[in-house]
């Protein structure tokens, strides 16, 4: 697995810092300086306009464009939905003395950027060099409001160092943002208009008709003079600045954004409906919403910090992931989900995977389970869509799609859309850990069951009965691993579809027992028979797990111990990534694995397997995977932590927190890897403290790796907040917040209060 950090950005525990520009790493700091607040995001790009390589990235959770794809076969998808590049809000000119700032050919000095997590903004500040000998320091900064979903607030600060005079500023709304990825401008302005200070504009998308209502309000200096431009598709001020020698000279623009869905509402209405909220937050300055932001970022961390003595650059790591996590989704807007790149680039078009429910939930359930139970509706939002999916595939029930942004599959490659069929299980796990980390049955039984109930159709009309085996199973799958392509009895699909039907059917019974005119009602609406749970219990009971008694070793797919062994270290580093210079039907010859798929199922149902289990399949798999996917290492690494293989659990983890930060994959320049990033949390958590929570208890077993000295993470388990810490010598577990609770640690249970448990630090494996 060639991986190589790009080090270039500066090491703090609460910052992001960049100091000097290099033109080259742009787009790679544009992605990691982005910010977001679940609701909308911008990379970290140049707004005063930028003639070097950029992605002028503005994005809306949801908001979507369409294009026809493919070939006609049925079942495989026709049209293509991908998150579309929004409004510029953030435009910005600045002319001096007939020059207009533009790094790309400017001369400047003193360059530095920072992401600031403890403050929630972004700044970047630079001396510019004018041709005729004039030097002004710019300072920009911008938050998107962590608070207020709609607001994002931009300052920019002009400080004339050697010279006294004037200075042009536009600053506006530009709708003419160009969709890289399909080198296409979607946005066409429908209306503009200004009332009491504010300007607006409301920009409509060329093919699905989504619109978005963009505002703005100006804070500038009192002698500042300033006249209304409008032009196609931009709408914005003309300012004149009078600069003071040595004082600074401070813009401000408040932006309220509104992003609509609803093809059947009139312009004008979606207008009103924007105006009256830029009304509403007309008192708002950037002093008070930067206050507000640092409040919110405050609690962040008091509830979510993860410390980490003796390893900076992994602890800048961490809270970076944290950051991002929190920017990405926090779950006050219903209806949204988290894509693979987050909000930060067009790659993966926005598109949410089963990421979600297996990488990302966990962090949500253990720091905000509002959150998380907010990721698990939008798959109830979107069970409509999953039923005529599966209809298209000649199946029954819901079939989730593989990738989405509103729940219609998304996936252009139908070897992924119609043969992966683990995002259902995947929202049957997360359901039942949400459950039964939170206690939250009301929603189990008013909204999970039903979901449940339609995933086990899908899967009991999907899989087949093996001629000779007698066995269930699904025939033409391709499991996690998407090196391996329509192969029958993929062990992870059958286990977890298995693990699923089960879940289904206690959740029946018990909901029987504890609400029966609720069951019966909901038993009645989706016509549910004793029939079909005598199948579903059936299939369960029979379903084809692959496994090789003699060496305790589960088969990836049937056939998968005869394929040709390739020796994955004989693979030139050149050839990588293999996507990139493989042929593409070469991938799937080999005993060759992109990333976990038993060792999935291992950690997902940790409880169900020995140690001796995990140890020997770990040394199968982990010979035979090339972590393709950003996703793989920490799987391993907590899986090697967990049999007592530290440093190769450190080997692994070093990928994790910093993976964007370090560029690990050469494309950070492309948008991070959120769904990543939840793993890094992860890793941590489930690899080094130990942590297990697949079972109705939590379970710890911690180590910590050989150069840390102590870390410590929080967790919310049941409204219980527990601090977990752990030095070279001990183990410390209390309750910070909330009613004692029951915990294993180290096999052991105990009872957990707010004066806590210390225990020695055990060898774990
Ligand atoms: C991985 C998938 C993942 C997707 C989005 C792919 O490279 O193989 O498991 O869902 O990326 O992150």
């Amino acid at each position: 697995m060639p991986k190589i950090a790009d080090k270039y950005l500066a090491v703090d525990p609460w910052k992001i810092i960049e100091e000097g520009f290099d033109p080259e790493r742009n787009r790679v700091s544009e992605s990691i300086f982005s910010l977001g607040n679940e609701y909308m995001g911008v990379r970290g790009y140049v707004e005063e306009g930028y003639s070097g390589d950029t992605l002028l990235g503005s994005y809306f959770n949801g908001l979507f464009e369409e294009s026809e794809v493919g070939a006609h076969y049925k079942g495989i998808i026709r049209s293509l939905r991908f998150m579309v590049n929004g409004v510029d809000w953030l435009y910005t000119r600045i002319t001096i003395d007939d020059e207009t700032f533009d790094m790309g050919t400017a001369a400047f000095s003193d360059f530095r950027r920072e992401l600031d997590f403890k403050r929630g903004i972004y700044s970047r500040q630079l001396v510019w060099h004018l041709r005729n000998g004039k030097s002004v320091q710019l300072t920009f900064e911008r938050l998107i409001s962590m608070r207020v979903s709609n607001l994002g607030c931009q300052r920019i600060v002009l400080k004339p160092l050697n010279f006294s005079g004037a200075a042009r500023i536009i600053a506006g709304l530009d709708f003419s943002t160009i969709h890289e990825d399909r080198n296409f401008r979607y946005w066409e302005s429908v209306k503009q208009g200004s009332k009491q200070g504010i300007s607006a504009m409301l920009g409509q998308t060329a093919n699905t008709r989504n619109r978005l209502f963009s505002s703005y309000r100006l804070d500038l200096p009192k002698t500042a003079e300033s006249v209304p431009v409008s032009e196609y598709n931009f709408t914005g001020h003309d300012i004149l600045l009078e600069l003071k020698k040595g004082e600074p000279a401070v813009l401000d623009k408040l932006v309220i954004n509104v992003a609509n869905k609803e093809p059947e509402r009139s312009h004008e209405d979606v207008w009103d409906e924007g105006m009256k909220l830029a009304e509403r937050y007309a008192g708002v300055n950037y002093e008070s919403a930067a206050e507000e932001q640092e409040r919110y970022w405050a609690q962040v961390w008091e509830h979510s910090d993860i410390v980490i003595d003796g390893d900076p650059d992994n602890q800048q790591g961490i809270r970076f992931c944290i950051f991002q996590l929190y920017q990405t989704y926090h779950g006050d807007n219903p209806g949204f989900n988290i894509g693979a790149k987050g909000l930060t680039g067009e790659a993966y078009r926005g598109l949410a995977f089963w990421d979600t429910e297996s990488y990302c939930l966990p962090f949500y359930i253990f720091n905000n389970p509002k959150a998380a139970r907010s990721l698990l509706e939008f798959r109830y939002k979107t069970l409509p869509h999953a039923l005529e999916r599966a209809k298209e595939l000649d199946c029954e029930g819901a079939f989730y799609p593989i990738a989405t942004i509103d729940g219609t599959e998304s996936c252009d490659l139908w070897q992924h859309s119609n043969l992966q069929l683990h995002v259902g299980t995947a929202v049957a796990y997360g359901l039942r850990h949400y459950v039964n980390m939170t206690g939250d049955k009301a929603f189990l039984y008013e909204k999970g069951l039903e979901m449940l109930i339609q995933i086990s159709r899908f899967y009991a009309s999907r899989g087949q009965w093996g001629q000779k085996s007698g066995k269930y199973g699904y025939f033409g799958v391709m499991g996690p691993d998407e090196f391996q392509l329509m192969v029958n009895n993929n062990c992870y699909i059958n286990l977890m579809a298995k693990k699923m039907f089960e879940f289904t059917l206690q959740t029946i019974a018990e909901m029987e027992e504890a609400d029966r005119p609720a069951f019966a009602g909901l038993s009645d609406r989706l016509g549910l028979t004793v029939q079909e749970r005598l199948d579903w219990k059936n299939k369960a009971d029979n379903m084809k797990i692959p496994y090789d008694e003699e060496t305790g070793i589960y088969e990836e797919h049937d056939g998968f111990f005869d394929m040709p062994h390739l020796d994955i270290h004989s693979i030139p580093v050149t050839e990588f990534p293999l996507y990139s210079h493989w042929s593409y039907d070469r991938l799937y010859r080999y005993d060759m694995i992109k990333q976990p798929d038993v060792l999935m199922f291992m950690f997902l149902y940790s409880g169900e397997f020995s140690l001796e289990a995990k140890r020997a399949n770990y040394d199968y798999y982990e010979a035979r995977c090339i972590h393709e996917s950003s996703l793989s290492p920490s799987i391993h690494s907590i899986l090697a932590a967990e049999i007592g293989r530290q440093e190769e659990a450190y080997k692994f983890f070093e990928f994790a927190t910093r993976l964007d930060l370090d560029n690990y994959n050469r494309n950070t320049r492309e948008g991070l890897h959120t769904t990543s990033i939840a793993a890094a949390w992860m890793n941590i958590v489930y690899g080094f403290g130990g942590m297990r929570s697949d079972g109705d208890k939590l379970l710890f077993n911690p180590s910590i790796p050989e150069r840390w000295n102590q870390y410590s993470f929080p967790i919310t388990y049941g409204g219980t907040q527990l601090a977990v810490e752990v030095d070279r010598q001990q183990v410390k577990i209390s309750v910070r917040s909330g009613d004692p609770v029951e915990i294993n640690v180290y096999g052991q249970d105990y009872i957990v209060g707010p004066a806590g448990i210390e225990l020695s630090l055990e060898k774990v494996g």
